[in-house]
């Protein structure tokens, strides 16, 4: 089936400018982009914008713990070791791969409805997080979070994960599957290594929390170069390091790496603000994401690339830093490139239709052109703009309806699991 989205505005993280246009989504791809002021191509179904409406490309939320949204507002205002000890991980203990289920399913209802359309995420009893993202229609970027524990337990978390892709890796062009090592402070050198060798030799990338707090990099022990090396991540085929706050910005880099930057978390949890200007002045790829939605509390990457956008110029005096347009990419298609999502994250003829339809007829809307588009979307708009989100083509959230998801039904199953692992 053919959508056409007739007379809209298109902004990615490639234009400065917005153009007007028919944009026409044809076998899950974009077939056409034409001139609005030309004839528009028949379509099955179309969308008439009137120059009212703008589509962006998803978002990809390029670091998140989805099932964490049945642990919301556990321990609040406390710092993050804090935190993860006393209020976190006695829960995490309850969880069945039935909760773990539910709850990734209801953290797909607010990721849809604020505009992603993939999240990376690190957690446990992954098959059913990827049954979870086959049944919606998602694309998500999935692996097992590798901790220490009891002997033998880091050996069979990796052998799980890398069953986890060998099952799941290119599953119908929705996932793709990364190993998970958790941290430096949860999985010791020697285990780091044997996980970046599995790595290497399946051919998958790696995601890892780095230094997130200033505790972590002091315990470090070594620079963060010397353990870039020392673990392997530098070589392995792609490195994701999530959060990096305290990564020294002189730090030289291997092509093979990426970082994610999650600011609301940082700011929540007191852990600093990283040092993103630094990084994108020397063109270090850089995604976002919000990381859990107990650390968060939210699951919105329109409001993580809106304070992206605003925190580094009041944090560095500088309001030339992070442009609107930067945000945008990062929100995007820096978070679906890092993750092995090719042809994703822009809107371009031949890319996958992983849209969101965004209604421009409000207030904080007027004035708004294809100039300023990108602009206002960034530091006037929310996500409560948003009319529709669309992965490979396909409606997943269109006016606040679910076509491919009982929305009931996962809430009703999430309150249950909600109330069987705090009580
Ligand atoms: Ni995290």
């Amino acid at each position: 089936m053919a959508t056409l989205f007739k007379d809209v505005y298109i902004s990615d993280g490639s234009r400065t400018i917005a153009e007007r246009v028919h944009l026409l989504v044809s076998k899950g791809r974009i077939a056409s982009i034409t001139d609005a002021r030309e004839n528009p191509p028949s379509a099955d179904k179309i969308i008439s914008g009137r120059g009212k409406m703008a589509v962006i490309p998803g978002f990809v939320n390029a670091h998140t713990h989805a099932a964490m949204v049945l642990l919301r507002g556990l321990g609040e205002d406390a710092p993050l070791m804090e935190w993860l000890k006393n209020k976190i991980w006695p829960v995490e203990d309850k969880l069945t791969p039935e909760y773990i289920y539910w709850g990734t399913l209801s953290a797909m209802l607010e990721m849809l409805a604020t505009g992603t359309t993939c999240f990376a995420d690190m957690y446990f009893e992954m098959e059913g997080v990827a049954d979870a993202v086959l049944s919606a229609g998602m694309k998500a970027a999935l692996c097992r979070g590798i901790t220490a524990g009891e002997p033998g337990k880091i050996e069979r978390s990796l052998q799980n994960n890398i069953e986890l892709a060998e099952k799941y890796h290119g599953r119908e062009g929705l996932i793709t599957v990364q190993l998970g090592p958790h941290a430096p402070y949860t999985v010791p050198m020697e285990a780091m290594k044997s996980i970046t060798e599995a790595a290497k030799s399946h051919g998958l990338g790696v995601h890892f929390h780095f230094l997130e707090t200033k505790g972590e990099r002091d315990n470090l022990g070594m620079t963060p170069s010397e353990y870039l090396e020392a673990s392997g991540l530098d070589s392995v085929p792609y490195a994701n390091l999530a959060h990096s706050v305290w990564l020294d910005p002189d730090t030289e880099l291997h092509e093979n790496i990426s970082l994610i930057h999650c600011p609301c978390s940082n700011l929540k949890l007191g852990s600093g603000i990283m040092p993103l200007p630094s990084w994108l002045d020397r063109d270090v790829p850089v995604a976002l994401g919000t990381d859990g939605a107990s650390s968060n509390n939210r699951l919105d990457m329109w409001e993580e690339m809106r304070t992206a956008a605003i925190l580094h110029k009041g944090a560095s005096m500088n309001p030339v830093c992070v442009p609107a347009v930067d945000a945008l990419r990062m929100a995007t298609y820096e978070g679906a490139r890092a993750f092995g999502f090719s042809q994703k994250g822009m809107i371009r003829e031949g890319w996958a239709a992983d849209l969101v339809l965004v209604n421009l007829d409000s207030p904080h809307y007027i004035g708004v052109n294809g100039e300023n588009l990108a602009a206002y979307l960034v530091y006037a708009g929310s996500s409560g703009d948003i009319a529709g989100t669309m992965v490979n083509g396909r409606w997943l959230y269109r006016n606040g309806e679910y076509p491919t998801l009982d929305r009931e039904e996962i809430m009703q199953k999430s309150h249950e699991a909600r109330k069987a692992i705090t009580e």
